[in-house]
């Protein structure tokens, strides 16, 4: 700045001892040629040609600096002007990270937070203060340090990510946030991370005692059934016992049919009693039509009691498995094939059918019951929507929340009178694949 001021004060100094040298150089010959000879005319000249110097030098010397001065006022003005959307882009910046409901934390490369928000601060119940001297490693919960290095790294490269986290806050508690990573870009490059939180814990909470209860209802309406299934056997078992007692004799086929039946019986109360147990959510890889069989196993129960029969049929050559709570997928197919045994009025099939789709696996639920209209379609999973007298209409409410945790979806095909083809999609996980 003060070399370019430099620079043009000196132009207009050598610009002025140009013009000044050059006037002295000439102006004599001017005056004697417009005298042209007349002594009193070139006096005249002579007389004024210092004055007519200083007016013309004033013109220009005026219209030099007036044309700096111009541009320096104007560049000024801009500069004020920028100044003030500068303050006012930073307070909008400002606003958005102090009046933010969501925690925000700035995060350098290195992964330290160099910065959070009022919230951000009381989701981790430390000061920015305290947070800049402590290490990652320090809040977020152990088992989860490496998923969540992975998603910073995809951060750094320039990608946004969204991801569940542990945090373990000042009081030593868990809480569970769900976090958005999203570069901080100056001038093309990554300068930092920005990650924006919010508390699940209390509503992750509240969703899981939903999915419980309405489990634990499910299995209330089973019990009557799967007690009816193991009743069956336990008759034939029992005629059995007494034909063997009145003869005293022991009969091979007999045994054989009472070892089937006793492990029929095994495998429906162990079966209601893992579906019963109170366990932690935990996503892991599994076998999907095994879980389709020990579901079908349970509900060839109910189905039985209504005349429904349960087929399933596997399309893909080699076994699917998908990364999910065993226990919350069981939950999600007993409820939609306990609404297909519902929908069928007196006699009636449901055909199951898995196949592989690119990467996602599909599940089909055929019935032949009594179907949907399509007002109807629009409404089901909206909690407490029932048709039935009895319903709690909790049942694909649960269904839907439980598939998009495991990104999964459902999508219903119906017409009045026509049955139903409930459709589930969800992700296929490769084999060797771990699970984070
Ligand atoms: N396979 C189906 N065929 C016909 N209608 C269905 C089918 N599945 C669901 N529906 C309709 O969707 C509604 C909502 O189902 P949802 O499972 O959420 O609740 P519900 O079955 O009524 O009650 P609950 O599940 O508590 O017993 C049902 O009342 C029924 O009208
Ligand atoms: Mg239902």
């Amino acid at each position: 700045m003060v070399k370019h001021a430099r620079k043009v004060a000196l132009r207009i100094s050598i610009i002025y001892i140009i013009i000044g040298a050059v006037w002295i150089l000439i102006s004599d010959n001017i005056s004697r040629t417009l005298a042209q000879g007349r002594f009193e005319v070139y006096i005249f000249f002579q007389q004024y040609k210092g004055w007519f110097f200083i007016l013309a030098t004033g013109i220009i010397l005026y219209g030099l600096v007036y044309r700096r001065a111009y541009k320096l006022v104007e560049s000024q003005q801009e500069l004020v002007v920028k100044e003030h959307e500068l303050q006012t882009s930073n307070q909008h910046y400002q606003s958005l990270f102090k009046h933010n409901p969501d925690g925000v934390f700035e995060i350098s490369k290195t992964g330290e937070v160099l910065l959070a928000n009022p919230e951000g601060e009381a989701i981790v119940g430390y000061s920015s203060e305290e947070l800049q001297k402590m290490k990652p490693s320090a809040l977020i919960a152990a088992e989860e340090f490496d998923m969540c290095k992975e998603y910073f790294k995809e951060v750094l490269n320039g990608k946004g990510a969204k991801f569940e986290m542990n945090v373990i806050n000042r009081k030593r508690e868990r809480r569970l946030l769900r976090c958005s990573l999203l570069p901080i870009i100056v001038h093309k490059q990554v300068v930092g991370v920005f990650m924006i939180a919010r508390d699940i814990t209390t509503y992750r909470q509240d969703e899981e005692l939903m999915i419980t209860s309405e489990k634990m209802s499910v299995i209330g309406q089973m019990a009557g059934a799967v007690a009816h299934e193991i009743r069956n056997p336990l008759t034939s078992l029992k005629g059995f016992v007494q034909v063997m007692q009145a003869s005293k004799e022991t009969n091979d086929t007999y045994l054989d049919i009472m070892m089937s039946e006793i492990d029929r019986i095994n495998l429906i109360s162990s079966e209601m009693l893992i579906l019963g147990k109170k366990q932690h959510v935990s996503f892991e890889k599994t076998n999907l039509c095994e879980i389709l069989k020990q579901v079908i196993t349970l509900m060839e129960a109910q189905a039985n009691l209504n005349n429904v029969s349960i087929l399933l049929k596997e399309t893909a050559k080699r076994p699917i498995y998908v990364s999910a709570d065993a226990n919350q997928l069981k939950q999600v197919f007993i409820n939609v094939i306990k609404n297909g045994v519902e929908a069928i009025m007196e006699k009636g099939h449901i055909t199951i059918t898995v196949e592989e789709k690119d990467t996602r696996a599909l599940i089909h639920f055929e019935d032949n019951g009594i179907g949907m209209s399509q007002e109807r379609i629009e409404q089901v999973g909206t909690p407490f929507y029932s048709t039935k007298e009895a319903g709690t209409g909790l049942g694909l409410a649960v269904c839907y929340k439980i598939m998009e945790r495991h990104q999964g979806t459902m999508h219903f095909k119906s017409g009045k009178g026509k049955g139903t083809t409930v459709t589930i999609d969800m992700p296929i996980i490769e084999r060797n694949s771990r699970l984070s």
